[in-house]
């Protein structure tokens, strides 16, 4: 059995402790030890998984010799010393996106990762949403004709306890944080239109910050792939609590497809729906699919433990058969680079290529 250690018991990594709950029911998975500076927090932690022991003390998980496998969902400022820690130490990794706050940081470790003997992974989680699945594969049968464009429009509440009373306050602030709407949040879109469409060559973007922290809350992307699809990609962080929504719009060469999701998981605007020539829109049921998803994973709850669990899952299983896990540091750098090419371009007011970043 794989012994392992989670770093950062807060909101991400609650929802980490449930699905390491799952994994050491089936015997795949050994909670160890769990560690959050707030000893409150590990406590609660262990309430949701049998951790053998709590700590205060971060680096303890790393020395731990009972700990192979090392999760990392502490605030992104600390993921850089806890990975390099852990992967000197010979220690599987599965860290939360971002990897870090700066480009040259993130690349740093991704070349380290790739030297590495240890599985690394990367939290883009939304890769196991049945929505997006479904949509991947609907794009990769091929007989709605090549994709030539698309849209896609991330909104979220600002995560701010100033705008969300109660809620962890890390992200509005740039020393924190890195960045904000693009960064924090929608480089989980990065990975996406990365992973359907293939890799991105140049970037053009606007940012805006309205609620005046110092991290942009708007973000607007024209971002070129090298297949020769051309796609839009708008963040916003906004003011409407409660709130939070992905909808993806691509027009193949033969069909339509609209998506839409939350990112927990079954509010009433999920949809999915394909429009062919002649034809009504063919809307997929995505409760059915929901429940399918959930029931192939055997999930007792009916959460965004359905993309957690997964994630977790698939990194035990690349570190048992000792094979790479996926997505992996190498996809983190895409997703990364074509965020920087955003900032750089918003900066400069000129479009980025991203083999040109230094
Ligand atoms: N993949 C996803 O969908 C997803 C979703 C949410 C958050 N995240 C990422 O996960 C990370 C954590 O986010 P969150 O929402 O859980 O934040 P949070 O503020 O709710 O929780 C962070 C926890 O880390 C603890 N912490 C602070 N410093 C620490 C340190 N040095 N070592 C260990 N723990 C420390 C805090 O006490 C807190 O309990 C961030 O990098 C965030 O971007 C990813």
């Amino acid at each position: 059995m794989i012994g392992v250690g989670q770093i950062g018991c807060g909101r991400i990594g609650m929802g980490h402790a449930y699905a390491l709950r799952l994994l050491a029911q089936d015997g795949s998975a050994r909670p160890v030890v769990a560690a959050d500076p707030s000893a409150e927090a590990a406590a609660e932690i262990a309430r949701i998984c049998p951790f053998e022991r709590t700590t205060t003390d971060p680096a303890a998980v790393i020395a731990d010799p009972e700990v192979d496998a090392v999760l990392i969902a502490s605030p992104t400022t600390t993921h850089p010393g806890l990975v390099r820690g852990a992967l000197a130490a010979g220690k599987h990794v599965l860290c939360e996106k971002p990897l870090a706050t700066d480009f040259p940081t993130v690349r740093d470790l991704c070349a380290l990762a790739a030297a590495a003997a240890p599985v690394t992974q990367v939290g883009f989680h939304s890769r196991w949403h049945p929505i997006w699945l479904e949509l991947r594969d609907l794009l990769g049968r091929g007989d709605l004709g090549a994709p030539m464009a698309y849209s896609l429009r991330d909104d979220q509440f600002w995560p701010t306890g100033d705008v969300v009373p109660g809620h962890s306050s890390w992200r509005s602030d740039r020393a924190q944080a890195g960045g904000g709407a693009l960064l924090e949040h929608s480089i989980h879109s990065a990975d996406l239109v990365t992973w359907v469409f293939g890799p991105v060559t140049r970037v053009y973007a606007q940012t805006r910050r309205r609620f005046g922290y110092d991290v942009e809350d708007v973000a607007v992307c024209t971002v070129e792939h090298a297949s020769g699809v051309v796609g839009a990609l708008t963040t916003v962080f906004n003011g409407v609590r409660g709130r939070e929504e992905r909808r993806f719009e691509v027009f193949c060469e033969h069909a339509s497809v609209e998506a839409t999701s939350d990112f927990l998981v079954g509010a009433p605007e999920d949809g999915l729906s394909v429009q062919r020539p002649d034809e009504p829109a063919d809307r997929a049921d995505v409760a059915a699919l929901r429940e399918r998803h959930f029931d192939a994973m055997g999930l007792p709850r009916r959460d965004f433990v359905v993309y957690l669990y997964p994630a977790a899952r698939g990194w035990l299983g690349a570190i048992a058969q000792g094979r790479p896990a996926s997505p992996g540091f190498a996809d983190a750098l895409a997703a990364h680079a074509l965020v920087e090419a955003a900032y750089r371009s918003a900066a400069t007011g000129a479009p980025v290529e991203l083999a040109a970043l230094d």
